[in-house]
């Protein structure tokens, strides 16, 4: 084999160990993310310290009433709860969105004399994915995850 099929070989051995790398990397921080998730949607501190749809522990008569809903349009996250505002009695006090390094983007405080649990955040630069809780009064914390 000559030297120039050699370096040819190397070269593409070198591409190829890398490439494969890349792609391993990328496999392991899709699938820890994924875990991530998983762990906060279903753990154990869901269903306890806070609430999710497929973790409402006590509150399991309560998902759809205050599971935050969400969309994205453009730039922006619409979070909705559909719960009922009865005034200082029983309401939803706050949306609040995180980052996917939990640092808080932004969070709407409801007045419950004339606010409806409605918010609107602007997400502009970010990416991967978002953590929304919304918070009762009566019925603890609830989170969401969204990927964008
Ligand atoms: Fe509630």
């Amino acid at each position: 084999m000559s030297i120039r099929k050699l370096k040819k070989n190397r070269r593409t051995f070198i591409k190829a160990f890398f490439s494969l790398l890349l792609v391993k990397s990328l496999h392991t921080r899709l699938v820890s993310a994924d875990e991530e998730n998983n762990y906060l949607i279903n753990g154990p501190l869901a269903g306890s310290i806070y609430y999710t749809k497929n973790k409402p522990g006590k509150w399991k008569n309560l998902v759809e009433s205050h599971t935050p809903l969400l969309e994205i349009y453009k730039n922006t996250l619409k979070v909705s709860t559909l719960h009922e505002m009865k005034g200082f009695e029983h309401y939803i006090i706050k949306h609040i969105v995180l980052d996917n390094k939990f640092n808080i983007i932004s969070e709407k405080i409801f007045d419950p004399s004339k606010d409806i649990p409605i918010s609107k955040h602007n997400i502009m630069g970010y990416n991967d994915k978002l953590y929304i809780l919304s918070i009762c009064n009566q019925h603890d914390t609830w989170l969401d995850i969204i990927k964008i």
